[in-house]
C-alpha cells in the first residue's frame, strides 16, 4: 500500500516508517519539522534500504495536502502529527487546538476530497483521565485533565462522527500507554527539545550526565513502593501495532478503538533499577514532592487488541532500557 505518514520524521512516526518499509509498503511523510529533524529520513534510509518520500509541509495546509493526494495514490493515512507537551498546552491551549485538532480537521477534508477514507490515529491513554481503576479497558469513561488531552478527546470524537455520517470509512483509534526505547541500531529515537518532562528521556539524559539529578516526583503513592506506576511499551512493538491495525482495518470496514500498551505497570523505582542493571551504570536521583496533575497508577487492558489484532507487545522493560541508552550514547558520544 502507500501510505502517508504525517509527523513521520517525529519519534512514533520514525520508528513506524521503518516497519511500513520492512512490511513492504511505500511511504510517503509529512512533517513540518516543529520537533523533528529530516535528518530522520536519511536514517530510516540506512536501517531499511528504502527511502521513504519526504515533504515538507504543514497539516493545515489545504492545498498542499489537495496536491500532494492529486500526486500520490495514498491508500491510507497514519497521522502522527501533533504536539504533545501537557505543560505548554496548559499555558497554549489555542495553539493545541489550532495545530491538533483543527490540523486534523483540514487533514480530513483533504481525505474526503480525495476519496481516502482510511486513517489510523495516534491517541493516547491521556483520554482516560483519572481512571478509577487499573487495568483500564477501552470502555471506561473518557475525560481530559489538560488542553492536550483535550485534543485528542476531540479528534477521537470527529472521526467516530465521520465514521458514523460518511459510509466506507476506516478508522483506527489508537490509545498508546507510554511509548519509551529506541530503534536496536540507535539510528533513531526519542530527541524531546529542552528539558525532557518524559521519565525515559530524563534517566538517559541523568544517566549520561546531562542532568545534574532524576527528580523522582513522589514516594507516597498508593503502590507497591510508593512511586508512580505507568505501562510502558517498546516504541517499536507501538510501530508494529499500527501495521496490525491496517491490516484488521483491510479486513474490517469500521472503527476500531483499542489500548496499546504491554498490560504490565512498572514503577518509577523499578525502571530506575532495571536500567542501571542492564545498562551498567548510575542514574542520579532525588526523591521530591508530587508532579500536580499525576496519577498514582495507570496502566492497560491488552486483551482487546491483542485478539483484534493478533498482535502483543513483547520487548521487555531491559530491552527498552537498553536500546534507550544505546541511543543516547549516540547523540553523546564519550569525548
Ligand atoms: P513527536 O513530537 O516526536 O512527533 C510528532 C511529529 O509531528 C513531529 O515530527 C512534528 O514535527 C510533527 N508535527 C507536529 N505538528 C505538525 C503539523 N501541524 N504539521 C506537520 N507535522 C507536524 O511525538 P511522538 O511522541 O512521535 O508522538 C506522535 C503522536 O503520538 C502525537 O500525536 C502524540 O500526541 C501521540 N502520542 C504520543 C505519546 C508519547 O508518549 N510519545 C503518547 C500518546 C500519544
Ligand atoms: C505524561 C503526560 C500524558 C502523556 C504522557 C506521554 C502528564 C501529567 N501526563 O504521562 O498526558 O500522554 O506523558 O507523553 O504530564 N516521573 C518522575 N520524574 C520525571 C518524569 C516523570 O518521577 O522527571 C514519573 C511521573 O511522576 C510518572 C512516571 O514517571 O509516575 C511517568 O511520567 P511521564 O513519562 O511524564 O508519563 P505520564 O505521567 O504517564
Amino acid at each position: 500500500m502507500n501510505i502517508l505518514v504525517t509527523g513521520g520524521t517525529g519519534f512514533i512516526g520514525s520508528h513506524t516508517c521503518v516497519e511500513l518499509l520492512n512490511a513492504g509498503h511505500d511511504v510517503m511523510v509529512l512533517d513540518n519539522l516543529c520537533n523533528s529533524d529530516a535528518a530522520v529520513i536519511g536514517r530510516i534510509e540506512q536501517i531499511c534500504g528504502r527511502k521513504p518520500r519526504f515533504v515538507e509541509g504543514d497539516i493545515r495546509d489545504a492545498a498542499l495536502l489537495q496536491d500532494l493526494f492529486a500526486e500520490y495514490p495514498v491508500s491510507a493515512v497514519m497521522h502522527f502529527a501533533g504536539i504533545k507537551a501537557v505543560g505548554e498546552s496548559v499555558e497554549k491551549p489555542k495553539k493545541y487546538y489550532q495545530n491538533n485538532v483543527e490540523g486534523t480537521s483540514v487533514l480530513l477534508a483533504a481525505m474526503v476530497q480525495a476519496d481516502i477514507r482510511t486513517i489510523v490515529f495516534s491517541s493516547s491513554a491521556t483520554v482516560y483521565g483519572e481512571p478509577a481503576s487499573v487495568p483500564i479497558t477501552e470502555d471506561f469513561p473518557r475525560s481530559a485533565t489538560n488542553p492536550y488531552g483535550d485534543t485528542k478527546l476531540k479528534i477521537e470524537d470527529m472521526l467516530a462522527e465521520l465514521q458514523r455520517t460518511t459510509p466506507g470509512w476506516r478508522i483506527a483509534r489508537l490509545r498508546y500507554f507510554n511509548p519509551v526505547g529506541a530503534h536496536k541500531s540507535g539510528l533513531i529515537g526519542e530527541s524531546p527539545a529542552g528539558v525532557p518532562d518524559n521519565l525515559m528521556p530524563f534517566i538517559t539524559q541523568a544517566a549520561a550526565g546531562l542532568r545534574d539529578e532524576l527528580r523522582v516526583f513522589g514516594s507516597d503513592y498508593e503502590t507497591p513502593d510508593g512511586t508512580g506506576v505507568r505501562d510502558y511499551i517498546h516504541v517499536v512493538d507501538l510501530a508494529n501495532g499500527h501495521i496490525a491495525a491496517l491490516n484488521y482495518l483491510r479486513r474490517n470496514p469500521q472503527m476500531l478503538t483499542v489500548n496499546l500498551g504491554t498490560g504490565k505497570g512498572v514503577s518509577v523505582l523499578e525502571m530506575i533499577k532495571t536500567f542501571e542493571t542492564v545498562n551498567h551504570c548510575k542514574v542520579p536521583y532525588r526523591i521530591t514532592n508530587r508532579r500536580p496533575g499525576d496519577i498514582a497508577k495507570c496502566w492497560a487492558d491488552t486483551r482487546l487488541a491483542n485478539r483484534l489484532l493478533a498482535w502483543k507487545a513483547d520487548r521487555s522493560l531491559a530491552d527498552m532500557c537498553r536500546d534507550a541508552w544505546r541511543w543516547q550514547q549516540a547523540q553523546t558520544p564519550p569525548p
